[in-house]
């Protein structure tokens, strides 16, 4: 059995489950769904009502997963973590938004301790379909997990971030960041622009601070095949490309009844450095 990492958001102190409520010794408490997924986040860490990716984005990306468009990319992604973590490994996603890359790690390592995280709600309401999972609505900055107490994090086009991942990571824990690479979706791009830049991907590694120390990087590339338009439109709502559209680009798309693109990620493995040793 696992111990729970849970922490309480208001004041730091471990949560206790007492049935369907997750309680600290301060007496601050909290109701888990009955969907299963708890909310830890704080009025105080919201900037607005309704934070991170709303009820359409996440439709479209259930949909465009669930079709196994990307599916490439999460296998890649168990695979890395299955060879390099114990099988008891504990693992964060980390803004992970409907879930499908933290069921499918879940799905491929029975033995690990899953945590999915996210600030939308919605996305996390989705999430909660997948079982065996601990679902929770909180920002990673304030992640609601104790300190050293991570094997590995997941991020999947999510921001990383450098303080809060460290201080929940083991030391030699890792952080595998997902990342569109220079030429990603290049047929979409061009549909919606007229001059189409390569994604700049210099500073990919330079997302998390020197604490961390890149040991792995690789290049991911598959064919994708968008069948109909319905496709088309989901992929264009899970990027920021679809608030970005002018009038003759939204016409472009729609009159476009199937697409063949490329994905092209690069994934990178970072592993938390030990802590220094302090001079005599
Ligand atoms: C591009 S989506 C990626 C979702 C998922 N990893 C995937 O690839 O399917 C980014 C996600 O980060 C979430 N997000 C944004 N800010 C966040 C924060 N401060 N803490 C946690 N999640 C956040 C959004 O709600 C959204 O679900
Ligand atoms: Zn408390």
């Amino acid at each position: 059995m696992f111990t729970s990492p849970y922490i309480c958001p208001v004041c730091d102190l471990p949560l206790q489950s007492h049935r369907s409520t997750l309680r600290c010794a301060a007496e601050h408490s909290f109701d888990r769904h009955k969907k299963g997924y708890i909310n830890l986040l704080l009025a105080q860490n919201k900037k607005s009502t309704a934070p991170g990716d709303d009820v359409m984005m996440v439709q479209s990306r259930r949909r465009f997963l669930e079709a196994g468009h990307y599916q490439t990319l999460a296998e890649r992604i168990s695979a890395q973590l299955a060879a390099q973590l114990p099988a008891d490994a504990r693992v964060w996603d980390a803004g992970c938004g409907e879930g499908y890359y933290t069921q499918k790690v879940a799905q491929a390592n029975p033995g690990f301790d899953c945590y999915g995280l996210d600030i939308s709600k919605p996305a996390i309401v989705a999430a909660s379909k997948y079982k065996n999972i601990q679902w929770s609505v909180a920002s990673s900055t304030h992640a609601p997990y104790a300190d050293a107490s991570f094997d590995a994090i997941v991020s999947v086009f999510s921001r990383v971030d450098s303080e809060a991942f460290h201080r929940v990571l083991k030391s030699g824990g890792a952080v595998c960041m997902v990342t569109p690479d220079f030429d990603h979706l290049m047929a979409l791009r061009q549909l919606i622009y007229q001059q189409v830049r390569p994604y700049d991907v210099s500073k990919h590694q330079t997302y998390l601070d020197d604490r961390f120390e890149l040991v792995h990087d690789e290049r991911l590339t598959f064919a994708l095949d968008l069948p109909n338009n319905q496709a088309i439109f989901d992929l264009l709502g899970m990027t920021p490309h679809a608030h970005r559209l002018s009038h003759e680009a939204q016409d472009r798309l729609k009159q476009t009844p199937a697409l063949q693109d490329r994905a092209c990620f690069k994934l990178y493995w970072l592993v938390k450095k030990p802590a220094a040793e302090a001079p005599l």
